[in-house]
């Protein structure tokens, strides 16, 4: 603290606002920069950050330039957004949310913050919290799925990850918790655009996460672009100082996303720079992600009296405090020697790939390949596109360092004549359908590698659509009316709705942007070398016009009622979904018998025991997964018809048993009252536990909180 206030009092306000500046390297992925000009702002203590510098070189010469040649002597931080693995990409986290693991989400946050900062990385843009419940958004890549709960869990687990024991530590970097909140919902599922949520949805749904970042310690928020009713995010008073920084207790420093500042001309709240950055810094934002707003816009708002000093200095002090607890005032190069191990990351990446692929159906008993196999055709354009495995963030990761679904296959099944033909590309033209064709009819089956390229999903990837871009149905269909085994691969960063390949394929599996191992993980799938353990983290919809869809929707007067009108369905679909949020087939079949929650009758400040038998029916041995939802039938205000509150695996034998349990705290059936605060209504509650959300498959006991 001594050193911070030390700093502070002998830097000069353009040195003040240069350490609340972060500018883009040339290096950009988000932004344009020149290295000239970065080494310039570096040199006269311009700029306080760097993003999009990575490679310890590089981040060394940047850093020296700071420490030795700026006045203040300062060092930089480095933040990337290191989302989903560094140089070892991981499953996109839309997959690894599949797991429904807080070790393996920890331990993958873990792996990628090691190779991070020994590539100079200090500061992380993740993890991306925010609630995606309609896929039509990019973004729904990055996101945990439409749980709350899991939102929450993931929120920890990845905060312990990246930060590891302590910031300091060579192998952590400091986590960004974004976009900070609502930016799932935007109108129509329709990127940057606004968004209107009534407040108990915020609650309920949108914060909760970042309240679960904040308890774990996240040492900076960001956040989103857009407005919530009117007022952009990166100007919202009520929520950055009221909700994070007051109610939450928030002490770390709030980022914007790239270029935001500036945009609030755009949002229509402030008519040029001085008056933009004199919202946000009110709102408690400290770093100017661009740079160009506090850099042009703060000086000229202290002349104006639309900001004070004090607001000035309560931020670089949070920048600074940042890069205490970072430990770069003592070593400014920390961690760039730890060596990280290659072989270990890549295993990890390995067993968490193949743990997030999701069999959606399984039709005929096509999988695992028999042995007896000699001749595959891999059809589509995702076969052999390693790039594209990475997913749409994937920092320094490399598409000759990715396993494709062709080379993963050819090294699992070595015996096997496997041909592989794109017939069309990703998004236009029917190349060689001919070719495609010919393979599949002198193959025993046919595998069809199908989906999105990386650049359709994440940022800006919003879709109005949600079928296979261009002509990849044509050529499905011409493989499947040969009337051969067909498996689809679906390659997406989102849920597709392809009704038509449910019904006709013999299995269809996702396997979303599973990164640098995708090709030995799907390999380790479809041979039976793993069975497989994926679980949707949201609801796969029929048609792009059931979103958005979810789980935890409130009862209605007239509940859905197959074929009944003036019920809440739809005419021409049905209103659930194409397969329920935790769906997930496994080569082994699992049934839950036995539930039990005890006692029966408990007050407030108890737990509930629940437990369930899980009986492997069949002579595979796997994992089941098991969830465990509530249900408050009868309260103040119309609670959902179900809440997430846990989920177990357990792996069994072939026809071992075994079963589950949970101490369920009664706290946790409190929900926010009218002010918002945990309210518990004493009452009868239902506690249901199933393979997923599907109603039909749920064990259901209740149980009473008495006053
Ligand atoms: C994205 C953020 C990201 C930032 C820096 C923005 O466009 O919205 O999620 O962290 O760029 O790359």
């Amino acid at each position: 603290m001594e050193r911070i206030e030390r700093l502070l009092g002998a830097l000069t306000v353009t040195e003040k606002i240069g350490q609340l500046s972060m500018a883009a390297a040339a290096r950009a992925v988000t932004g344009p920069g020149s290295q000239r000009d970065l080494e310039k702002d570096i040199r006269s203590a311009a700029v306080g950050s760097v993003l999009n510098a990575w490679g310890s070189a590089e981040v060394r010469a940047l850093q020296r330039l700071a420490i030795e040649h700026s006045r203040p002597g300062i060092p930089l931080l480095f933040g990337l957004d290191v989302i989903h693995g560094h140089r070892t990409v991981f499953p996109v986290p839309l997959a690894e949310a599949g797991l429904f693991d807080p070790d393996s989400w920890e331990q993958t946050a873990r792996a990628a913050a090691a190779e991070a900062a020994a590539d100079g990385v200090s500061l992380t843009f993740a993890p991306m919290v925010d609630v995606a419940r309609d896929p039509r958004w990019g973004r729904t890549v990055e996101s945990p799925g439409e749980d709350p709960w899991v939102a929450s869990e993931f929120a920890a687990a990845k905060t312990r990850g990246f930060q590891g024991a302590g910031l300091r530590a060579d192998s952590s970097v400091a986590a960004t918790a974004k976009h900070f909140c609502g930016y799932g919902a935007v109108t129509a599922g329709r990127e940057y655009a606004s968004v209107d949520l009534s407040e108990r949805t915020l609650h309920e749904v949108h914060l909760p996460a970042f309240a679960a970042a904040v308890a774990a310690g996240v040492a900076a928020v960001m956040p989103a672009f857009i407005d919530v009713g009117g007022v952009p995010m990166s100007a919202n008073v009520p929520l950055l100082q009221g909700w994070l920084r007051v109610r939450q207790g928030f002490h770390g420093v709030v980022i914007s996303d790239y270029n935001a500042i500036p945009e609030l001309c755009a949002h229509g709240v402030a008519a040029d720079l001085a008056e933009a950055s004199a919202l946000a810094l009110r709102a408690g934002i400290d770093i100017d992600m661009g740079g160009s707003a506090y850099r042009t816009g703060l000086s000229q708002a202290l002349d104006r009296g639309l900001i004070e000093h004090w607001q000035l200095d309560a931020s670089v002090r949070r920048v600074l405090m940042l890069k205490e607890m970072l430990g770069l005032f003592d070593r400014p190069y920390r961690g760039q020697e730890a060596p990280v191990p290659a072989a270990a990351t890549r295993a990890l990446a390995r067993q968490v790939a193949r743990g997030a692929i999701t069999l959606l159906t399984h039709r005929r008993p096509v999988l695992p390949l028999a042995a007896h196999l000699r001749r595959i055709a891999l059809i589509g354009p995702l076969a052999s596109a390693a790039q594209e495995m990475l997913g749409p963030w994937h920092a320094d990761g490399r598409a000759e360092e990715a396993i494709s679904i062709l080379a993963g296959l050819q090294t699992a099944l070595p015996r096997c004549r496997i041909d592989s033909s794109a017939g069309v590309d990703l998004t236009g033209q029917r190349r060689g359908i001919a070719a495609a064709l010919e393979c599949a009819r002198a193959a025993e089956l046919s595998i069809l590698c199908l989906g999105e390229g990386s650049a359709m999903s994440g940022e800006a990837g919003s879709r109005a659509e949600l079928g296979l871009p261009g002509e990849q149905r044509a050529l499905a269909e011409a493989v499947l009316d040969i009337g051969r085994p067909v498996i689809g691969l679906l390659t997406s960063g989102r849920p597709l709705t392809l009704p038509w390949l449910f019904e006709r394929a013999d299995a269809v599996l996702a396997t979303w942007f599973l990164g640098s191992e995708a090709g030995d993980a799907i390999a380790d799938v479809l041979t039976g070398t793993f069975n497989p353990t994926g679980k949707l983290p949201l609801s796969w919809p029929r048609q792009v016009g059931q979103v958005p869809i979810f789980f935890a929707q409130r009862p209605t007067g007239r509940p859905a009622r197959a074929g009944e009108r003036l019920t809440s369905s739809y005419l021409d679909v049905p209103a659930t979904p194409q397969f329920p949020f935790g769906h997930g087939l496994s080569y082994s079949s699992f049934a839950l018998r036995d539930l039990r929650c005890t006692p029966r009758s408990v007050k407030a400040a108890a737990a509930i025991e629940v437990s369930v038998s899980v009986h492997n029916e069949s002579a595979t041995a796997g994992e089941a997964s098991v969830f465990l939802f509530v249900r408050d039938p009868l309260a103040s205000i119309a609670r959902p018809l179900l809440e997430l509150k846990g989920v177990r695996r357990i792996a069994l034998a072939g026809g071992e048993r075994g079963s589950v349990a949970w101490q369920l705290p009664v706290a946790a059936l409190a929900f926010p009252g009218v002010d918002f605060e945990p309210l518990l209504e004493p009452g009868v509650f239902e506690i249901c536990v199933g393979q997923s959300a599907d109603a039909d498959g749920l064990l259901r006991c209740s149980i009473e909180v008495v006053p």
